[in-house]
């Protein structure tokens, strides 16, 4: 059991654990203290020296990351004397840093831009001819590095050391020449490399993917998880919607959920964000042809009613609240409900980090909201049915033979096969433009509240159904 303590940072008292590091107490406490080699998924390194603080008792500044918890100790992060000793060490980060900020890409999220501007200490002392070192490295992986704008954190080498244990990045040559590489002739391996691109405190590791893309002061973010697979990873989506243009995502950051995925994402999760624009299904259809949806929800209501034996194939990907006015649709048709989709399964997909063998991310609903995913049972109903209703299941992507001679509705957010020859294809919000509920793999429910601002006529799933539901 952890002892906690009183300790004053500041002149304010706070608690904090005994024997813990400082500077995880001046983080979660919200107290500023600058800092670059340090991060609490990689732990300390004490290289940057720019998280100094004074100690009472202690002659010379400590620093923070370095610095266990003791009772009563007495903090300053404030003060002229402190200040003083990190803008010094800030000057010193500084001497061979280029002034890239106007076109640099981490400009806007930089901690150096940051303590930069903070420090108030704009005049240049040190007149030397800088170091240059290479401006675009590719590292694979969707990773480039720029060497000067490296400060040599390490972050960056221990998160492949500690954290995925590859062992794909090293700091090569010394003193003033040392620059961060990969061994030669090799390139970042890892299917979670684009994490380091966010512990980087600086510029010097861009997403090739997002580099130049957009100012980060422009994009609005919200919270949500990823929907690559199962674990359900906690992301800030990043999006802006532009005069004129509709709203886009440009870029996933992972969030820090220390039940979920702690503080990272994997590399296919991050990018899967670009499912949210390719391939989209955006005008209704009746046969292949452009269609109203009023005329497609008459369609809709028509074929329930004609129709006596009926099977709704739901998907794992949908949130509980669809799956749930799915179900009432099922009990209000006299339909059967199934949950069948084995196309999300991927042994291979799975690793032992984040990523599982279920590339969906509610499948744990179908046993709390009492749907039925077995095989048999979906064949056995498929067999007998005269109306098909698909609510963004891809099952029959491949297999439209399966479909022949049936009625068939297709709700989908996504182009598909089927919806070239259904009775209805009516287009569907996609993952991030709805709200929802979803279980991941170990039974934790995650909320996601959309704030994408969406032109495109794609319909709201759970609403169009309990429209439906309403005049059944
Ligand atoms: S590339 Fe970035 S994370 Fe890596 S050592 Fe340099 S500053 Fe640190
Ligand atoms: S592990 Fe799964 S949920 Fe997490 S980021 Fe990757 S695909 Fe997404
Ligand atoms: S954060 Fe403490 S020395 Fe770098």
């Amino acid at each position: 059991m952890s002892e906690m303590v009183k300790i004053s940072v500041n002149d304010t008292e706070l608690e904090a654990e005994k024997g813990s590091l400082l500077i995880d107490a001046l983080i979660n406490e919200n107290i500023h203290i600058p800092h670059f080699c340090y991060h609490q998924a990689l732990g300390k390194d004490g290289n940057c020296r720019m998280c100094m603080v004074e100690i009472e008792g202690q002659k010379r500044p400590q620093i923070a990351c370095d610095t266990p918890i003791k009772d009563g100790m007495i903090v300053r992060t404030k003060g002229e004397k402190i200040e003083k000793v990190r803008k010094e060490i800030l000057e010193l980060q500084l001497v061979n840093h280029p002034l890239d900020c106007p076109t640099c890409d981490q400009a806007g999220e930089c901690k150096l831009q940051d303590y930069y501007m903070d420090s108030g200490f704009y005049v240049n002392r040190v007149n030397v001819q800088k170091n240059h070192a290479l401006k675009r490295v590719d590292l694979g992986r969707n990773v480039m590095l720029d060497q000067e704008r490296c400060v040599l954190c390490t972050r960056c080498v221990r998160f492949f050391k500690n954290v995925t244990q590859t062992n794909e990045l090293g700091v090569h040559a010394r003193a003033d020449h040392s620059v961060i590489g990969t061994f030669p002739g090799m390139e970042l391996q890892s299917e979670y490399a684009m994490n380091i691109v966010d512990l980087c405190p600086v510029g010097a590791l861009t997403s090739k993917d997002f580099r130049f893309k957009q100012r980060v002061w422009f994009m609005e973010s919200f919270e949500a998880i990823c929907n690559g697979c199962s674990k359900g990873c906690n992301v800030h989506v990043d999006h802006r919607k532009e005069k004129y243009e509709d709203d886009t995502v440009f870029r996933f950051r992972p969030r820090i959920n220390k039940n979920v995925n702690g503080h990272f994402i994997c590399d296919y999760g991050r990018l899967s964000y670009k499912n949210e624009a390719e391939n989209r299904l955006l005008t209704p259809l009746a046969k292949g042809s452009e269609e109203s949806i009023n005329n497609l929800k008459a369609t809709f209501i028509k074929s329930i009613k004609d129709s006596k034996n009926i099977l709704v194939l739901v998907s794992p990907t949908l949130s509980c609240e669809e799956l749930t006015s799915a179900q009432q649709l099922a009990v209000k048709s006299k339909a059967i409900i199934s949950g069948y989709a084995p196309q999300y399964f991927d042994e291979a997909f799975k690793d032992d980090m984040l990523r599982t063998n279920d590339k969906s991310a509610n499948r744990a609903a179908f046993v709390e909201i009492n749907i039925n995913e077995d095989e048999n049972a979906f064949n056995e109903s498929l067999k007998k049915a005269s109306l098909v209703i698909i609510l963004e299941n891809s099952y029959f992507d491949d297999k439209t033979d399966l479909l022949k001679g049936k009625k068939v509705i297709n709700c989908t957010s996504h182009q598909s096969p089927v919806n070239e020859f259904a009775n209805a294809a009516i287009p569907v919000a996609s993952f991030l433009e709805k709200s929802g509920t979803y279980i991941n793999c170990d039974g934790i429910k995650q909320e996601v509240v959309s704030k994408i601002n969406k032109d495109k006529p794609s319909v709201d799933l759970k609403a169009f159904l309990d429209a439906i539901n309403s005049m059944l």
